[in-house]
C-alpha cells in the first residue's frame, strides 16, 4: 500500500492503533473532509460536528475566508522564527489586541503553551512588581479545572488519570473550589504570597459547569483588593461560543490576563495567545519567553481572518440565540424523559448529564448511536456529553439536530 492511498475507515483505524500512541479514545469515526457545520466519513457519509474540535472550529468547517487568508500566506511567507520581523505579526498584534481592549499580545500556538505562558508573567510580575519574595508566589487555580497537558499544568489537576505516575510535580499552586467566593477570599486574605487566580469563566471539560451568576464578577473584585492578577482562561469559552465574544463579557470582566486558543484559528491552524496590558506584559523582557512558531505569518494572517469572520458574521448572536433554542428544546425533552437528569450551558457549549453512574458505558453508547444517526458528539466526563457545534449553524440545522439527539435518546430510555 502507497503511503497516501485511500483508506477505508476500518484501515486508518487500525493504522492509528499500531501505529500511533494511544493517548486517546476517538469515537470510531473516520472523517475526511470537513464544511461549515458538516463533516464527511471516509465512506461518504455525512454528520453534523457537535463538539467543533473541542469548541476549535466555531467558524464551521474549512472557512472559505480563513482558508484563503492561510493559503495565501502560506504561498508567500510560512516562517521566519522571532529572530528577525515579519510584516503580519504587528497587524495580527494590533488587531487582536484593539479587538479585545488590551495593551499587548504574546503570540503561541497551543492552548496549554499560552497557559503556561500567563503563569510565567504572573510569577515575574509577582516579583517585578507586586513586591513577592523570589520563589514564594503562589497561584489559585480551581478543583475540577482543565488548563491542558503539560507538567506544570497537570501540576495542578485534580484529574487521576491526567496526573498519576507524571510527577515530580511543579510547586507554587493553590487548589480551592470553583464557583466558591468565600474560599477564594480566605484563601487569598490568609497568603500574602498569592499572585493570581487562574480560572475557566465555565469548566468545560470538566463537564460544562457554569458557575453561580456574579462569580466572576466578584472574583474578579476579590483580586482586585487583595492585588492579584485575574487570569481567564477563555481557551475553550473564548471566541463567541458563549454567546459573546468571551464569556466574562457577560458579567463585564475585563480578566489582567486573558488566555485564548482553538477558535482563535477558526480550527485551521495552531494559534494561542496572552493579552495583558503595558503594566503586566511589560515584565517580559527579550529572551524571557518564546518558541519558534508563536507568531509566524501564517498564524497571524489565520488569526485576524478568524476574528473577522467572527465579527462579519455576528456569530457571538447566533450562539446565543441558537444556544437558548437548544437548552428550551431539551428541556421540553427532559420533562419526560428517564435518561437526561438536566442541560446546562452558555450560548452554544452546553452539556446534557445522564442518568447513569459516572463510570456507565451509557453516554458513550449514546455517542455511537448518536452517530450512527448522524451526529457526532463526545462525552467528557463519565455521565455527561457536551454539545458545542460550529456557531455558524442555522435555526433549521439546530432544529434538525434536536431532533437526531431526542430520538437517539429516546433509544436508551427504560
Ligand atoms: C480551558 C482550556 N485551557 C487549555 C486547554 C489546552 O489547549 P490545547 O489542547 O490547545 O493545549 C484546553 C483544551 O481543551 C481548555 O479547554
Amino acid at each position: 500500500m502507497a503511503v497516501l492511498d485511500q483508506l477505508n475507515s476500518q484501515q486508518a483505524i487500525d493504522l492509528e492503533n499500531k501505529y500511533g500512541a494511544h493517548n486517546y479514545h476517538p469515537l470510531p469515526v473516520v472523517l475526511s473532509r470537513g464544511e461549515g457545520v458538516f463533516v464527511w466519513d471516509v465512506e461518504g457519509k455525512k454528520y453534523y460536528d457537535f463538539l467543533s474540535a473541542y469548541s476549535a472550529v466555531n467558524q464551521g468547517h474549512c472557512h472559505p475566508d480563513i482558508v484563503k487568508a492561510m493559503t495565501e500566506q502560506a504561498q508567500t511567507l510560512t516562517l521566519t522564527s522571532r529572530a528577525f520581523y515579519n510584516d503580519m505579526l504587528g497587524k495580527y498584534e494590533k488587531y487582536a489586541s484593539e479587538t479585545f481592549n488590551f495593551d499587548k499580545l504574546l503570540p503561541m500556538n497551543t492552548g496549554a503553551e499560552a497557559v503556561e505562558t500567563a503563569l510565567k508573567i504572573c510569577r515575574k510580575w509577582a516579583y517585578e512588581v507586586k513586591g513577592i519574595e523570589e520563589n514564594e508566589a503562589e497561584i489559585i487555580v480551581c478543583e475540577n479545572n482543565f488548563h491542558g497537558r503539560t507538567t506544570t499544568i497537570i501540576s495542578f489537576s485534580n484529574d487521576p488519570v491526567a496526573r498519576k505516575n507524571f510527577g515530580p510535580y511543579t510547586n507554587g499552586f493553590i487548589k480551592i473550589a470553583y464557583d466558591n467566593l468565600e474560599a477564594l477570599e480566605n484563601t487569598l486574605k490568609s497568603n500574602a504570597n498569592v499572585a493570581g487566580f487562574l480560572v475557566e469563566p465555565i469548566q468545560g471539560e470538566a463537564g460544562v459547569y457554569v458557575p453561580t451568576e456574579g462569580y466572576l464578577s466578584k472574583a474578579k473584585a476579590l483580586c482586585e483588593k487583595y492585588n492579584v492578577l485575574f487570569i481567564a482562561d477563555e481557551v475553550q469559552t473564548g471566541i463567541a461560543r458563549t454567546g459573546k465574544m468571551l464569556a466574562v463579557d457577560h458579567e463585564n470582566v475585563k480578566p489582567d490576563v486573558l488566555i485564548l486558543g482553538k477558535a482563535l484559528s477558526g480550527g485551521a491552524y495552531p494559534v494561542s495567545a496572552v493579552l495583558a496590558d503595558d503594566a503586566i506584559m511589560n515584565v517580559i523582557g527579550p529572551g524571557n519567553h518564546g518558541s519558534t512558531f508563536g507568531g509566524n505569518p501564517i498564524a497571524a494572517a489565520v488569526a485576524i481572518a478568524a476574528l473577522e469572520v467572527v465579527k462579519n458574521e455576528d456569530l457571538a448572536n447566533n450562539a446565543e440565540k441558537l444556544g437558548q433554542l437548544f437548552r428550551s428544546e431539551l428541556s421540553k425533552f427532559i420533562e419526560t424523559s428517564s435518561i437526561v437528569n438536566s442541560v446546562r450551558g452558555k450560548g452554544l457549549l452546553n452539556a446534557i448529564l445522564i442518568n447513569d453512574d459516572e463510570d456507565s458505558e451509557t453516554a458513550w453508547n449514546i455517542c455511537l448511536k448518536l452517530r450512527d444517526n448522524g451526529l457526532l458528539a463526545k462525552p467528557t466526563h463519565g455521565n455527561i456529553i457536551r454539545f458545542a457545534p460550529p456557531l455558524v449553524m442555522t435555526e433549521a440545522q439546530l432544529l434538525d439536530c434536536v431532533s437526531i439527539i431526542t430520538k437517539t435518546l429516546k433509544e436508551f430510555e427504560v
